[in-house]
């Protein structure tokens, strides 16, 4: 794990899209999957302004979001899809056929999953990942407890259904996930995981000190070759004095 800690969430966000871009002009092709939330936020923003800027065609790319809320639809305001259309696939224009979401609303969800592995797998696997980090640990919606594995269908977590109430205008009724595992985490090529504020300051020192262990979901990413740890100095305030 590269632990990067920047000045601010402005800098985080910028070196961040750029390995982002980076890895766009090395690989056209490229399979990019996406976290949502607020962490990711400024950093989808640069990435849209330096494609833009730089006029390099995105028409081959594919994404893959990482989680969705179980029984929300794309179009509801907070869902994960209605958050990337709107901060990147509307933006940037990408076709339908190349972004696989999971639809939340389907009666038949173990088929979901199934059916983003097997889009991973047709692409090649995926070759950059951009993660946050829940307060509880979580990547996606593995939450504290998860055992390694490929998309699924968790319950979940006492602290992410409150937490989650941040991205409603009204009270939603969350006690679903559906996520990709953290073995399709571990075999993406790239891990960028981004963390700021001083929030996430407790749990950001808790993953980097401990070891793997199932209750720290995060603490896998130990284990990951190529793993970036960016961090703003907010959320870093405690790895200095940890390490
Ligand atoms: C969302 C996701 C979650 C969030 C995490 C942090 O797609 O995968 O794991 O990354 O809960 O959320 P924020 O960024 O809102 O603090």
């Amino acid at each position: 794990m590269n632990i990067r800690v920047f000045d601010s969430d402005e800098s985080l966000a910028a070196k961040a899209a750029a390995t982002i871009f980076e890895l766009i002009i090395r690989k056209p092709n490229a399979l990019i999957a996406l976290a949502t939330g607020h962490t990711p936020t400024a950093t989808y923003e640069h990435l849209v302004k330096l494609i833009r800027k730089s006029k390099v065609s995105v028409s081959d790319l594919s994404f893959v979001a990482l989680d969705e809320w179980v029984g929300l639809s794309p179009d509801t305001e907070g869902s994960c899809a209605a958050y990337l259309n709107q901060h990147l696939f509307e933006p940037l224009q990408i076709a339908p056929d190349l972004i696989r979401l999971f639809d939340a609303l389907s009666p038949d969800l173990l088929s979901e999953c199934l059916k983003t592995d097997n889009f991973i797998h047709a692409k090649g696997g995926i070759d950059l990942i951009v993660l946050g980090l829940g307060l509880n640990g979580h990547l996606g919606f593995n939450e504290p407890g998860t055992k390694p594995s490929y998309s699924h269908i968790v319950e979940l977590d006492e602290m992410t259904r409150t937490v989650g109430q941040k991205y409603f205008r009204t009270n939603v009724k969350i006690e679903k996930g559906i996520t990709l595992g953290l073995k399709s985490i571990l075999e993406s090529r790239r891990v960028l995981l981004l963390a700021n504020g001083a929030h996430k300051s407790e749990i950001v020192g808790a993953v980097i000190t401990s070891g793997t262990v199932p209750e720290i979901p995060a603490t896998i990413l130990h284990q990951h070759p190529a793993c970036d740890f960016m961090l703003d100095r907010e959320a870093a305030a405690l790895v200095e004095t940890r390490r």
